[in-house]
């Protein structure tokens, strides 16, 4: 499923005027993985929010296949699984039915669910914690149920807010090898936000670089460095070149975007000198 973001602006209005996003244009094709990556407060769970309709845009609109999106329900109606910052689980419902929620809404048999959410919770590594409340687990272990929860019901295009975020190093890789596995097979639309350069190289067909707020598409770089093996693919020197690339851009953007937080007062004045450090490999 194509998806389709046309001359998209954003402001929030509380106090006074905040220009969020300004004029974001990405044509994504059907069954490509897109990652967006850009500085902390940038507007880039505010465009996942605009492109399954959950807030209208001041100006521009979303097309999937075709097709405007108006509001959820709509973005729903073409199979569109959403994994949202701040995933929250039920906390009343325990892991196996805070996964299967999707599964449920979608009337897909009792047998059937086990069947779907046994197999995912292998792949996760949660396998015997079916039945913990989300109290007993861990953060990482509540964002894989969300992750579960978001990819169960095989959906069409999948949109994710630093979903990886708080998983330890190992989980992460397998994780990612056996995301990359799924949504090749299923030719799942893929939009991966995502604050880890390293990630976003090693998922994606295309990287949109964003700038600060109000953001917009700086740039987009087609990866073309072979996947065969992600864990290998991060020590090759089509990597680096790639990495230096994007982060000699990126680097520009965060620096720009701290400025802005120190004149608007959020950040204290003696951090004004701390300068950036390079992401770790
Ligand atoms: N509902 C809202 N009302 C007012 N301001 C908001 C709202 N949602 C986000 N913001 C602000 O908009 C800016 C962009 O937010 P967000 O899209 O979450 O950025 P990012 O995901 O890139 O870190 C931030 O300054 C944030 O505080
Ligand atoms: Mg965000």
């Amino acid at each position: 499923m194509s998806v389709s973001i046309k001359n998209v602006s954003h402001s929030f209005f509380t106090k006074s005027e905040l220009h969020v996003l300004e004029n974001v244009n990405i044509d994504i094709k059907g069954g490509e993985f897109i990652s967006i990556v850009g500085p902390s407060g940038c507007g880039k769970s505010t465009l996942l929010n605009i492109i399954c309709g959950l807030i209208k845009p001041i100006k521009g609109e979303v097309l999937i296949n075709n097709e405007k999106i108006t509001d959820l329900s709509r973005a729903l109606k073409h199979n569109l699984g959403y994994m949202m910052q701040q995933d929250n689980l039920l906390p009343w419902k325990n892991a196996f039915e805070n996964a299967a929620i999707g599964l449920k809404l979608k009337g897909v048999p009792k047998d059937e669910q086990e069947k779907i959410i046994r197999k995912w919770f292998h792949i996760v590594g949660l396998r015997g914690f079916e039945k913990a409340y989300p109290r007993e687990l861990s953060g990482g272990m509540q964002k894989r149920v969300a992750l579960v929860r978001t990819l169960a019901i095989n959906p069409s295009i999948i949109l994710m807010d630093e979903p990886f975020a708080n998983l330890d190093f190992q989980t992460r890789l397998l994780i990612e090898n056996d995301f990359i596995k799924f949504v090749k097979e299923l030719k799942s639309t893929v939009i991966f936000v995502t604050h880890d350069l390293t990630e976003a190289i090693i998922l994606s067909d295309r990287l949109a670089l964003m700038t600060a707020r109000p953001g917009t598409i700086k740039k987009i770089y087609t990866i073309d460095i072979r996947r065969d093996d992600i864990f290998k693919m991060r020590y090759s020197p089509e990597f680096s070149k790639l990495f230096e690339e994007v982060w000699s851009e990126l680097s520009i953007e965060v620096l720009k975007s701290r400025e802005a937080e120190i004149e608007e007062g959020k950040v204290e004045e003696k951090k004004r000198k701390i300068v950036v450090p390079p992401p770790e490999l």
